[in-house]
């Protein structure tokens, strides 16, 4: 059946660019009485845009739109430091930043930062207007991402770095500069990330750790993949709880305390690491009976298997005949050289008398299960009177405990910024904004992200939307689409109703398809095959035979079917294949 739903599909697909095309020749064809309607119709909707304003500034610690080319490069410092510990010319910061349009869909005067450059570290950061200080005002982070070339290994996140003498000199901004929170998209391979990370500070000792947060509920495939914009945003409380979004849905949340590994507080408790256990400590929950012993009928050398003296040679078994003989059909190929190959022996094949035997050759009575066999004999289990239960190490204070119950009071950030090396060019972001107020971000988003969707819905409206409108105009049009639409319906429908014919039409397809294979022409399997000898050929073809009689008495089959059994027959046949040696072809059973 999948031969006939792809011939239909490919008849629909044919039939309506036909109709499509015939419809864009109408267009063209008419395109200068109707001007006027041509002119109400716009090729693409343009959505308005006008680089975004966020309502109170006083709320606000950064927001960049990035269409001000002359705001942006008074406000982010392009980093040209160099990594340490890796070699000299892979640790240089030289990624490429620019400011551009987004490759498709792009909205009137709206740009992004992007970084152009694959398989190069590149940083860029910006101070933030005011350093933000975690106290009591929740922190929103929140920007576009647009994947424009996918994602293959890299990331898309941002740093919001820490306040001090190391994060000061932003052109010197690097992988070890410190960040408070780490936040944003990561792949690697099959690896999806959404990292929320942030670095604590341990207040017994100044140590600092990264406490990365739980995976989100959702599948991040799509986001990598999809090509389209995606907003990301974290939402951080003072009462510890966070949210992270994605296209403002929930993917993730919970609370600093107890959604991050390692901990951020260390266990009260722990096992005492000098505490060792008794040597006297008995583990065993039961031990065998000492004062069992084994039964005098118990013989431990009876055999599990014996001869079933009952059976009999089932009546028919042709002892006389062998199971294989020499093939009858096989004829020396004509190029054999006795001198160089040995004697030719022509191949073994089942011996077609035994097929509606029971069986051929010497007949041996069957092994069966000994009734009496009893095995090793081992006393039996009783519970054991000096079982102590699991040993556990005494428990003891966490000399290392310490209880952070404000963790949201992180280290205060003065500047945000992207440190990224990605195998994938065009990295595109867009309209920052660290805020703390929800609403703030949610009006910013409105007014950009939100946009960019809307432009890009409609962009794909717009061709169903012509082709409506096109009909509107030529009726003409409802013959083609019935025609296209019903082409199929009576196809299937004809096969539906006749299912006798239908199957040998099968047949005659798979057939022409076995034939095709058999030319040893065009497929791609050839480059594999021509590597072989002429023989192994011979016996592909062969099989291909019995394939195709295999097939001709089923009804469902699809060309896949067909090369699967191929290979296997290659398999079959590589097993076999010993050089110049005569092949004996395996026996099939079916
Ligand atoms: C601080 O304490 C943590 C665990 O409590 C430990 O892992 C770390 O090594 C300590 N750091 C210093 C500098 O002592």
């Amino acid at each position: 059946m999948g031969k006939y739903l792809r011939i239909i599909c490919t008849l629909c697909l044919l039939l309506t660019l036909s109709a499509v095309t015939s419809a864009e020749d109408l267009d063209e064809f008419d395109a200068e009485e109707a001007t006027v309607e041509v002119e109400n119709e716009p090729s693409t909707v343009d959505v308005p845009y006008e680089s975004p304003v966020p309502i109170d500034q006083s709320k606000v610690y950064l927001a960049d739109h990035f269409d001000d080319i002359a705001q942006f490069s008074k406000r982010w410092i392009k980093s040209t430091a160099k990594k340490e510990d890796i070699s000299e010319d892979i640790a240089k910061y030289d990624g490429v930043w620019e400011l551009e349009a987004p490759l498709k869909d792009a909205l009137v005067g709206d740009l992004g930062l992007v970084l152009k450059s694959k398989a190069k570290h590149a940083a860029i950061a910006s101070s933030l207007i005011k350093p933000f200080v975690f106290n009591t005002k929740p922190l929103i982070v929140q920007y576009e991402v647009i994947l424009q070339d996918g994602q293959e290994c890299g990331g898309a996140y941002l740093k919001l770095l820490s306040d001090g003498p190391d994060t000061r000199n932003l052109g010197q901004f690097h992988d070890k500069s410190p960040y408070s929170i780490m936040f944003g998209p990561d792949k690697c391979g099959n690896d999806h990330k959404l990292h929320f990370i942030f670095r604590h500070k341990n207040p017994r000792n100044g140590s600092i750790e990264e406490k990365h947060c739980k995976k989100p509920s959702e599948r991040l495939e799509d986001y990598f993949s999809d090509k389209l914009p995606h907003l990301y945003t974290l939402v951080l409380n003072p009462d510890n709880s966070f949210e992270v979004k994605v296209d403002k849905t929930v993917i993730n949340s919970g609370n600093l305390l107890e959604d991050f590994t390692p901990s951020v507080n260390p266990p009260r408790e722990i096992d005492d690491p000098d505490d060792r256990k008794p040597d006297d400590w008995d583990e065993r929950e039961k031990i065998p009976d000492a004062d069992a012993v084994k039964p005098d009928d118990w013989d431990e050398d009876a055999p599990a298997q014996v001869i079933d003296e009952f059976a009999i040679i089932p009546s028919g078994w042709l002892e006389d005949e062998p199971t294989h003989i020499s093939d009858p059909d096989a004829k020396k190929p004509a190029d054999w050289d006795t001198e160089m190959d040995g004697s030719w022996e022509p191949p073994l094949v089942d011996n077609p008398i035994c097929t509606d035997a029971p069986g051929c050759g010497k007949w041996e009575p069957p092994l069966i299960n000994n009734p009496n066999y009893k095995g090793k004999w081992r006393a039996p289990l009783i519970d054991n009177p000096n079982y102590k239960g699991k040993w556990r190490p005494r428990r003891i204070p966490n000399p290392e405990f310490f209880e952070d119950k404000e963790p949201f009071k992180m280290h205060t950030v003065s500047a945000v910024g992207f440190e990224l090396w990605s195998m994938s060019k065009d990295i595109y972001f867009d309209n920052i904004i660290i805020t703390d107020d929800p609403y703030i971000a949610e009006q910013w988003a409105a007014s950009t992200f939100e946009k960019k969707r809307q432009k890009i819905a409609r962009d794909s409206e717009s061709v169903v939307q012509r082709l409506a409108n096109l009909t509107n105009d030529y009726p003409i049009l409802w013959v083609v689409y019935i025609i296209v639409l019903g082409i199929p319906v009576v196809f299937v429908l004809y096969l539906c109703c006749k299912p006798k014919s239908a199957s040998r039409m099968e047949n005659e397809e798979l057939k022409r398809a076995a034939e095709t294979k058999k030319t040893d022409a065009l497929s791609p399997d050839d480059a594999v095959a021509s590597g072989k000898s002429q023989d192994d050929k011979i016996e592909e073809n062969v099989e291909d035979e019995e394939d195709k009689e295999k097939y001709s008495d089923k009804d469902e089959d699809e060309d896949d079917d067909v090369e699967e059994n191929e290979k296997d027959s290659e398999v079959i046949s590589d097993q076999n294949g010993e050089g110049d040696v005569p092949r004996k072809r395996k026996p099939r059973k079916d």
